[in-house]
């Protein structure tokens, strides 16, 4: 039997246009406040950069992702870390981690219940959990845009990340074990770099899930697209696209 065709990621747009992603998680460092020798997994490292400024603390870093494209970029961008390639769902350690933390990687990965029992199982008893990822309507103008058009097309609706309110995801990180201390959901426009191409850019890397079946998206779908969403997300004076981001800030403990 052939295997499934992987949906890799393209590292170096991601890595070109895209860098306000791990930027954005900077100050999330902050919250989760590592501390020299402490090992700590990065879940859903992408290509590194956050898993870098974590290891300048003095930690003892692994990065966690299912991409081998991001894992190559996340081993030059890190090179004093260990890499593991593989789904959350499927990750299982013999030595639990003093601390969890991931950027921007969690709302790609499903059951999310799933996720969160692998996240609990791999913390040490007082073991920290810190997370960012998108809340409950990040993203609902591109979503519901182009959820109408394929619904034009003949397609049922797609939601292909999960995208929880504060109240869900508390509940499910105490249905896995944990202590929520701490969680904020907020808006965060977020604008894309390339100007008029920003926004055929950010479907490139991260729409694949949602158009990159429709036969050539990019020049039937996107135009289209474009022109519904340019009254609310595209900036005239700056020329450029705005994300209606949301972003979901959690921060739990495992009980002693
Ligand atoms: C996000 O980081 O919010 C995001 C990532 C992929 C698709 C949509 C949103």
């Amino acid at each position: 039997m052939r295997p499934e065709p992987r949906l890799d990621w393209n590292a170096t747009l991601y890595s070109q246009r895209h860098s306000f992603v791990w930027k954005h998680g900077e100050d999330l460092i902050d919250l989760l406040a590592p501390q020299p020798g402490e090992r700590i997994l990065d879940a859903g490292c992408g290509a590194g950069q956050l898993t870098a400024k974590l290891a300048a603390s003095g930690a003892r870093l692994t990065g966690l992702d299912n991409s081998p494209a991001m894992l190559e970029a996340a081993r030059a961008a890190c090179p004093s870390a260990d890499f593991i390639l593989s789904d959350l769902t499927q990750f299982d350690t013999a030595e639990p981690f003093d601390a969890v933390f991931s950027n921007a990687a969690l709302h790609w990965v499903r059951p999310p219940e799933q996720a969160a029992c692998r996240i609990a199982a791999a913390l040490k008893p007082g073991g920290r959990f810190v997370a960012e990822l998108g809340g409950t309507g990040n993203v609902a103008t591109l979503l519901d845009a182009a959820n109408a058009l394929l619904g034009e097309r003949g397609h049922a609706p797609r939601q292909p990340w999960y995208f929880p309110s504060v109240g869900e995801y508390s509940t499910l990180l105490e249905q896995a074990g944990l202590e929520v201390t701490y969680a904020i959901l907020f808006d965060r426009l977020t604008p894309l770099e390339g100007g008029e191409e920003g926004l055929a850019d950010w479907f490139e890397v991260f729409g694949r899930t949602l158009l990159h079946d429709e036969p050539e998206w990019r020049a039937s779908v996107l135009p289209q697209l474009k022109e519904r969403v340019r009254p609310k997300l595209f900036d005239p004076s700056n020329r450029q696209w705005v994300a209606d981001y949301r972003r979901l800030r959690i921060a739990a403990r495992k009980p002693l």
